[in-house]
């Protein structure tokens, strides 16, 4: 049977979560494989809204298994919490989910250094999401002062944990020194007790030994006994480490390429990637978004779709749908299908424009350029749609969306060249279309 993705193609937050439950039913594991808890995964189940930063969406299905693979970063405080808040909605949480012991584990002195080097430089910040996933990928890639979960269960941890935090409090001054001086953080390092942060983390690893296993090898069993592995993409390619828009992306491989390496599963496995796009564009922290609207039609947009960070709460920078970075993203996460999000919250608009192209110095580019400062120059190239004023959101089949909704629909498939498969009209399960959209 085959693997299917679900990854997202533009900067996160594309309402990943929702089609992930949506396909759980017809698949035996779940698997998250990069990024952290700054990812943060809503799924709203008859009108019951929950939220996810670690725990794969496949959880609300009891025959699901949900697998957090070796290529995340793992906050253990973090996905103890969301272990006992969905606990406490009555949700089973036990042998269905599993927790990889080559996963790296966030420590204290990943956050710390992720505010600090997110304050230092004359540059725009990244503006992450201060997790701590950075430093902690980092150190993963370094390896000398790195610990995964495996590691939280050997009798020298509390040496390990000594010896780095010796090393990291050099380290961390150093920044400290570095940082602009309008930063709220004067001895950031006074929190680095070994003693006490061993105790902590020796508390958490108890806690979370019944799920922890070697999900590598219990991934390859699976695809051995060919079972439907569904792998759950966080955050959005443009995001991705080497093929986004760097610096200004997130530190792991956010792209389907993170498939393989992250979970251990051999590419030919994989038969069905879904890309999942909003039917307009967001995104948070830093870093240029040709399409962003800083004006009244953003506001507009950010008010109809909600559009704040699950994770930080901060408001979502908004705009037109950008067929250029969408078409990219499609094309290096090999997508076979597409599924096109909030397209409720365009209703209203008069009229609504698609970017198919853009400028630089009256030049026209119809790629996406790899260099940062090449990106921030370029000038969207829009084409205007017209809008449709009915409310769509309890719309179930394609033929019955308003002319110009399907139009829109239309036009955004043929740009990134791709058929769509899903459209979503509204965060419950049921506000989805997913009829063949013949017109
Ligand atoms: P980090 O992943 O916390 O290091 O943040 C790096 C960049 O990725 C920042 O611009 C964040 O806002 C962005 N980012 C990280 N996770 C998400 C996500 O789940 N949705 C949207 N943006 C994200």
């Amino acid at each position: 049977m085959p693997g299917t993705a679900i990854i997202g193609l533009q900067w996160g937050d594309e309402a990943k979560g929702k089609i992930v439950d949506l396909l759980t039913e017809q698949h035996d594991i779940v698997v998250r494989y990069q990024g952290g808890a700054n990812a943060g995964h809503t799924v709203v189940t008859d009108g019951k809204k929950f939220k996810l930063s670690l725990i794969p969406s496949g959880i609300f299905r009891s025959h699901v298994q949900c697998v957090i693979a070796g290529g995340v970063v793992l906050n253990p405080s973090s996905i103890l919490q969301e272990i006992s808040s969905l606990l406490a909605q009555g949700i089973k949480i036990g042998s269905n989910l599993m927790i990889s012991d080559r996963a790296h584990v966030i420590f204290p002195w990943h956050s710390i250094a992720d505010r600090l080097l997110n304050n230092i430089g004359d540059s725009e910040p990244i503006g992450t999401t201060l997790r701590g996933i950075g430093p902690c990928y980092e150190d993963k890639l370094g390896r000398s002062l790195a610990i995964r979960v495996g590691d939280l269960y050997k009798p020298d941890l509390k040496e390990k944990i000594k010896h780095i935090i010796g090393v990291k409090n050099q380290l961390l001054l150093e920044l400290t020194n570095r940082c602009n001086k309008t930063m709220d953080m004067t001895n950031p390092i006074a929190e680095l007790n070994p003693e006490t942060i061993y105790k902590e983390y020796a508390g958490y690893a108890e806690q979370l030994r019944p799920y922890v296993a070697d999900t590598t090898n219990y991934l390859l069993n699976a695809v051995d006994a060919d079972k439907r592995i569904l792998f759950e993409g966080a955050q959005g390619a443009l995001l991705d480490i080497d093929h986004g828009t760097f610096p200004y992306v997130t530190s792991s491989n956010s792209s389907s390429t993170g498939i393989f390496s992250g979970s251990g599963v051999p590419f030919y496995f994989l038969k069905k990637v879904i890309g999942i796009a909003k039917a307009y564009t967001t995104r948070v922290g830093g870093g240029p978004c040709p399409t962003e609207q800083d004006n009244n039609i953003g506001q507009q947009i950010r008010d109809r779709g909600n559009e704040y960070g699950t994770v930080t709460k901060r408001p979502r920078r908004c705009g037109w749908f950008d067929a250029v970075a969408v078409r990219y993203s499609a094309r290096l996460c090999g997508i076979s299908t597409l599924a096109i999000m909030l397209l409720d919250v365009l209703s209203g608009f008069d009229t609504l424009q698609i970017c198919t192209a853009y400028e630089i110095d009256g030049q026209r580019l119809n790629y996406f350029p790899s260099q940062i400062d090449d990106l921030r120059k370029v000038v969207p190239v829009y084409e205007t749609l017209s809008g449709w004023k009915e409310d769509i959101s309890a719309i179930t089949k394609y033929n019955d969306l308003p002319f110009n909704a399907k139009c829109y629909v239309k036009r955004v498939a043929e740009l990134i060249g791709r058929p769509v498969e899903i459209v979503s009209v509204g965060p419950d399960r049921r506000q989805t279309i997913t009829s063949t959209l013949s017109e």
